[in-house]
């Protein structure tokens, strides 16, 4: 069974659409479907936004539907000059911008006596990602770096310049980490996939209203083909 989360309802209403034999289940108020899509068995939810959501959605996917993969979708601020709104990101692995316990001699993100900083992304995952990516969205750019996450929207230069110097990150959402840290507990491969709505500055909530559902379009046809190609 393969779980793919996204944390609004613009990131998954298309997949869900494109469900056979569903079935819909609540748990902590997120509403399950379970069924196929292109032949797979799949669960899709929408967990809501921030780490706290997606952390919890991704138990359950865990414990409820023991889901052997996890995709995350949906959208992010570039950290990067060379990532474009509109082009894709796919995780390398991802942390958690904050979490800061530094006064006790951890390092930034560093999580208190876990001994991690960032929970890697599955390398076969992440592979035919791109290479979904390349066949289904020739005309933008897709790219394999760090995510990073916080309980917080980014739109302002101090952030993005503190993030970018401490973590070296491609782009920034209010989930990913999470979700990556319930698969790492739980040992299930995962990979995140975010298409860029901003650029994590000034302009990012002009932005992101005017590209969020460009940037949609593109995770969509990705997902589509990568659940087509496992
Ligand atoms: N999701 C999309 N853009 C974002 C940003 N700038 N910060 C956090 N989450 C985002």
């Amino acid at each position: 069974m393969l779980g793919i989360i996204g944390a609004m309802n613009q990131e998954v209403d298309r997949l869900k659409a494109e469900m056979t034999e569903v079935t819909i289940e609540e748990r902590a108020s997120m509403s399950f479907y379970v069924g196929k899509l292109h032949g797979k068995d799949v669960v899709i939810v929408r967990s809501g936004v921030g780490k706290v959501n997606a952390a919890v959605c991704t138990q359950i996917l865990a414990d409820r539907y023991g889901v052997d993969k996890v995709i995350n979708t949906g959208v992010a601020g570039s950290l990067q000059a060379k990532i474009d709104i509109g082009d894709i990101v796919v995780s390398t692995d991802a942390l958690q911008h904050d979490v800061e316990a530094t006064v006790f001699g951890y390092a930034p993100a560093e999580i208190p006596q876990l001994g991690r900083v960032s929970f890697t992304a599955d390398e076969d995952l992440r592979k035919l990602t791109v290479v979904c990516c390349r066949q289904v969205n020739p005309e933008i750019g897709v790219h394999e770096g760090r995510v990073v996450s916080g309980d917080q929207f980014v739109s302002s230069d101090a952030v993005k310049a503190r993030l970018k110097d401490l973590f070296d990150p491609y782009c920034t959402e209010m989930e990913g980490a999470a979700i990556a840290q319930a698969c790492w507990l739980n040992d299930i491969p995962f990979v995140i996939i975010r298409a860029i709505s901003d650029k994590a500055d000034g302009s990012a909530q002009m932005d992101y209203d005017v590209f969020e559902a460009q940037a949609i379009e593109h995770t969509v046809r990705l997902v589509n083909a990568l659940v087509s190609a496992i």
